[in-house]
C-alpha cells in the first residue's frame, strides 16, 4: 500500500504543532565564536515530561546550544521557542543550572541568599521576601539534603555542594523546564543519586528536563531521550533511536572507548 500523503500544508501544521506543544524547540541554531562556528543550523525538539541528554564530546557546542536557547550568547542565525512562545514571554518557565566551572564562586553570598534568587522572578524587583518564601526555599534545600547548609557562604563549600546549591535554586523557581548543564560533573556516587532523585521526581510531576550528560554509561538508567551533537546535530530522540553505536562513532570519531570500563549497556 501506498504511504500516506502528506502535503506540504500539512507537513508544515505537524512542525507548528510540534513547536507549539514542545517545551523546548530549536531551529536552524548556528552560533559563530571569533569566526569560527561552534554550533551549525541545529534543529531539537525537546519532549515535555521527559528526561532528555544532550551528549557530545568536549567543545561539541552543548553549553552553547543552551546558551543560545536562553539568550546568553547571540546567535547568528536560528530560533528557540519556550513552550511554543519566545524566550521573553516564558522566561518565568525555565530554570537553569549553569556548567559549574563557568560560576564565579567568590561572590560573597550565603546558600539561602543563592537559592532565594531563584524566587526572584516571582517576586519582582520590589516584591517582599516573606516567611513563605524563606520556607519554600529551605524546602528546596532540604530536598537536595542542604538545609543545614543555609547560613554558609557559597564559596565556602564543596563542589558537590555547590552543584546540590545551584540544583536547590533552581527548583525554588518552580519551573516547567530545566535545563542542567552536566548537573553530575565532580559529584560522588551519593550525591549523584540524590540529584537524580530529584530530577525524577521532577519528571513525575510533569517537568521537562534537559541536561548535558558525559557519562555514557548512565544515560540508559537516566533518560528518556538523547540528543548527539557535535558542532550539528548527529541524532535526536528516544534513548533506544538516538543513542546509537553509529550516532556516537559518528560524534566522538576514534576518541570513544567503547570496551571495558566505558561500555555502554545499551550497545551491549
Ligand atoms: N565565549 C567563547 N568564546 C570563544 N569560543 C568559545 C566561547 N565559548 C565556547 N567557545 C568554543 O566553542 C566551542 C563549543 O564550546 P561549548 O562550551 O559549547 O562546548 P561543550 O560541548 O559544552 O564542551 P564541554 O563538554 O567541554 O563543556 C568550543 O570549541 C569552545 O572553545
Ligand atoms: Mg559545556
Amino acid at each position: 500500500m501506498a504511504q500516506p500523503y502528506l502535503s506540504d500544508i500539512d507537513n508544515k501544521a505537524m512542525e507548528l504543532r510540534a513547536v507549539q506543544e514542545s517545551p523546548l524547540a530549536i531551529r536552524g541554531m548556528t552560533v559563530f565564536y571569533d569566526q569560527k562556528p561552534a554550533i551549525f543550523s541545529v534543529d531539537a525538539t525537546f519532549r515535555k515530561g521527559m528526561m532528555t541528554a544532550i551528549i557530545g564530546p568536549n567543545g561539541a557546542g552543548k553549553s552553547t546550544l543552551l546558551k543560545a536557547a536562553l539568550g546568553i550568547v547571540k546567535p547568528l542565525a536560528g530560533t528557540a521557542t519556550i513552550f511554543g512562545a519566545p524566550l521573553t514571554e516564558n522566561r518565568d518557565k525555565l530554570a537553569y543550572v549553569p556548567q559549574r566551572a563557568s560560576v564565579d564562586w567568590d561572590f560573597p553570598a550565603r546558600v539561602v541568599d543563592v537559592v532565594g534568587m531563584g524566587l526572584y522572578s516571582k517576586l519582582g524587583l520590589l516584591g517582599r521576601y516573606s516567611r513563605a518564601h524563606k520556607a519554600h526555599v529551605m524546602g528546596c534545600l532540604a530536598r537536595v539534603g542542604m538545609e543545614d547548609f543555609a547560613g554558609r557562604q557559597i564559596g565556602q563549600l564543596s563542589g558537590g555542594q555547590q552543584q546540590r546549591v545551584f540544583l536547590a535554586r533552581a527548583l525554588a523557581q518552580d519551573a516547567d523546564l530545566y535545563l542542567l548543564d552536566e548537573p553530575f560533573a565532580g559529584v560522588d556516587a551519593a550525591t549523584e543519586r540524590a540529584i537524580i532523585d530529584v530530577l525524577k521526581d521532577l519528571r513525575a510531576d510533569g517537568k521537562t528536563v534537559i541536561a548535558v550528560h558525559h557519562d555514557l554509561s548512565t544515560v540508559t538508567e537516566y533518560f528518556d531521550d538523547a540528543l548527539i551533537l557535535n558542532m550539528r546535530k548527529v541524532s535526536e530522540g528516544t534513548v533506544a533511536e538516538a543513542f546509537t553505536a553509529e550516532a556516537l562513532e559518528s560524534a566522538y570519531g576514534g576518541r570513544l572507548d567503547m570496551t571495558g570500563a566505558n561500555a555502554i549497556p545499551a550497545l551491549g
